[in-house]
């Protein structure tokens, strides 16, 4: 695998940097196998990005009708409610780009948290035509990260972190006194190309506990990437970036 550190400006020159780079993997992958599939990531972090991609330029470089679009986690709620992922997606990106309806796989929230991780991890194996025990291999799966160095929702300490046969699970949060589902480390790490895009002074922290710190998941569960196959492309803006002793380059 490939790590890489990417470190802009500010907020905005790294959500335009990782709107080119990822028109380019997208545009990539519908050239040489006809479609693409992306995981979103949710949170604060992704909306500039989102809105981004849906204008010029970037909605011109990639054939939007061949995505398919998944969602790497997603908080306990109905899609039209303020905290869900989808409705995030939808409203900043997905209603404005010229999209096949049939190629958006939302969680199923509404079949309560288990359930939807089952119907989910049906759904990618359907589409991705694997067997059991193969793993899909997404394009690509965009990630934020918290200030407790969580990625999509694999929260410190939670039993998903070591999840090794599903692809998506209902994972208990006692620190947020909630359960979400999420992507599981085998399912992240299979893609093509992972991005992590991290900006603001808050996570300068978690920042450097992931990328320079000693492996321990359960403390620093963004430790899971080091295990990628594919490219794992760390997208920081200089706020996120402060505490690391490296510059941009290969991740150490
Ligand atoms: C979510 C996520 C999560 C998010 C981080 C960062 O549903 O919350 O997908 O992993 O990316 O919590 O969130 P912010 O961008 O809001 O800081």
């Amino acid at each position: 695998m490939a790590c890489e550190i990417r470190i802009f400006e500010n907020e905005r020159a790294a959500a335009e940097h990782a709107a080119e780079y990822i028109t380019t993997i997208l545009a990539a992958a519908i050239a040489q196998n006809g479609r693409a599939s992306v995981a979103l990531a949710g949170g604060r972090t992704p909306r500039l990005l989102y809105r981004l991609l849906a204008d010029p330029p970037y909605r011109d470089r990639v054939p939007w009708q061949a995505v398919d679009w998944f969602w790497g986690d997603e908080r306990l709620v109905p899609p039209d409610h303020p905290d869900s992922n989808y409705r995030l997606a939808a409203e900043t990106l997905l209603n404005r780009l010229p999209i096949d309806p049939d190629r958006i796989h939302r969680i199923p929230t509404e079949l309560g948290a288990e359930a939807a991780a089952v119907a989910y991890e049906r759904t990618l194996r359907s589409l991705f035509g694997t067997h059991e025990r193969d793993i899909p291999q997404l394009d690509l799966v965009l990630l934020g990260m918290g200030a407790d160095a969580h990625v999509a929702s694999l929260f410190p300490g939670t039993k998903a972190l070591h999840e090794t046969e599903h692809l998506v699970v209902a994972n208990e949060v006692p620190a947020l006194g909630t359960v979400r589902i999420t992507f599981t480390p085998p399912l992240i790490r299979a893609a093509r190309h992972v991005i992590v895009l991290v900006t603001g002074s808050e996570k300068a922290a978690a920042v450097r506990a992931a990328l320079e710190e000693t492996d321990d998941p359960d403390r620093v569960p963004a430790h899971i990437l080091r295990g990628a196959h594919g490219t794992v492309v760390w997208i920081l803006d200089r706020a996120a970036a402060h505490d690391l002793s490296l510059s941009t380059g290969p991740c150490p």
